[in-house]
């Protein structure tokens, strides 16, 4: 992979992962991922963020395509975690730099993943403008998205801003421009990334697109780390509008039934609550746990205002996946959902009360009673499954039109 000139002399020097499906170790990359990293030529040479540490060979033969590594004069970290600091010690001891720049934050990450004595390191201020000659850095922090050392670098003689990894996407696809691949699949790996990473964070990323809004940012391009780079002004305009409505998490007219089963009394059920929504104009996904890895759920959930879970009483409990479940997505804090629960049993029968109680820690609203049947499902537990899909995809269609 050449470098590619996303400006007169600003090239992105980054490395594509083909290969990566485990992302950070908890959620799935099914289209690889993109290490993105640029270069600043100017009076002073810029690097901006590194790679992974397993790319680092390969983004200094990048780089070196374009400039001697050891002219590389500042380096700048808007996020210290590995998949972007995985190869800063590789290249600070390749580029001698006379500066690295950090987020106030980002020095005490730095420090923690790095022995960083007699390292140039330089904390910068929130707004800080550094020169590199005919261009500035405009450094804006952006604490919590989605880490406590993140933050932006904002060229404005050239309307660029490097983003870390907000506006970022997992897709390893040969290349560099949003504009250059189908929307659907951009617009998919963008929901993907976002409901598996940076949801949690949502008000800051209101904060954020307000204050960048307030500080007259205005940015043409939109560089991430990770993907494809929005290259024209209506791309920027797109992902920055696009961020602004998955944090709003405004109810969507769709439903998402997940589950697991034992003996298929609680998938039956599933069908059932399926054909209820159906019955209200909802559409929905069934999702059986043991077919959909839970990064994918989540997923799902971005074009749904309802999740309603099934499982089967387990030893007093819900089966390991769907607690699994239960957990990832709690951690990510949807917000705005509807909930509803269903299962089987076989003597006691609490699943539907530790799944209602993992809603109401989500502050999901639950308008409909669980609907549990004891081991096979007869025609009033059936009947009452598709109740509670109706009743949940009426609420939900009401709160729609509001
Ligand atoms: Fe792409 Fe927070 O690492």
């Amino acid at each position: 992979m050449l470098p590619v000139e996303l400006k007169k002399d600003i090239f992105w020097v980054g490395a594509e992962d083909f290969g990566r499906r485990d992302f950070h170790g908890y959620s799935l990359s099914p289209r690889g991922t993109t290490y993105n990293a640029y270069l600043l030529k100017d009076r002073k040479n810029v690097l901006f963020d590194t790679v992974d540490a397993q790319a680092a060979a390969s983004m200094l033969d990048r780089l070196e395509q374009v400039l001697p590594v050891s002219k590389v004069d500042y380096i700048v970290t808007n996020h210290l975690e590995p998949d972007h600091a995985g190869a800063l010690a590789y290249m600070v001891e390749r580029c001698r730099p006379e500066k690295i720049f950090c987020s106030a934050a980002g020095l005490k990450s730095m420090a923690g993943h790095f022995d960083i004595s007699g390292w140039p390191v330089q904390a910068v201020q929130n707004g800080e403008t550094i020169s590199a000659g005919r261009r500035s850095i405009r450094f804006v922090e952006t604490r919590m998205l989605h880490w406590p050392d993140s933050m932006f670098s904002y060229i404005p003689e050239e309307k660029l801003l490097i983003s870390g990894d907000a506006f970022g996407q997992n897709l390893a696809s040969g290349c560099r421009y949003a504009d250059e691949i189908d929307h659907a699949l951009l617009v998919h790996a963008i929901e993907e990334y976002y409901y598996n990473i940076v949801l949690p964070f949502s008000p800051q990323v209101l904060k954020t697109l307000d204050l960048a809004a307030e500080l007259k940012l205005e940015p043409e391009i939109v560089a991430p780390d990770h993907g494809l780079v929005f290259r024209r002004p209506e791309d920027a305009a797109f992902i920055l509008d696009k961020y602004r409505e998955l944090a709003l998490q405004r109810p969507r007219k769709k439903a998402l039934i997940f589950y697991d089963t034992m003996w298929r009394s609680t998938e039956r059920l599933a069908g059932m609550v399926a054909e209820g929504l159906d019955k209200s104009r909802v559409s929905c996904r069934v999702m059986n746990l043991k077919n959909h890895h839970h990064s994918e759920v989540m997923t799902e959930l971005a074009g749904c205002g309802a999740v309603i879970a099934g499982s089967p009483t387990h030893n007093n409990g819900v089966l390991p996946l769907v607690s699994a479940m239960l957990t990832y997505m709690k951690g990510l804090r949807p917000l705005n959902r509807l909930g509803g629960t269903f299962g089987s049993y076989g003597w006691s029968g609490e699943a539907q009360k530790h799944i209602a109680e993992s809603m109401e820690g989500m502050k999901m609203e639950q308008p409909v009673s669980p609907v549990k049947c004891l081991f096979k499902p007869k025609a009033g537990d059936l009947a009452a499954a598709f109740a509670l899909g109706e009743q949940i995809g009426a609420v939900l269609a009401d709160r729609c039109r509001e």
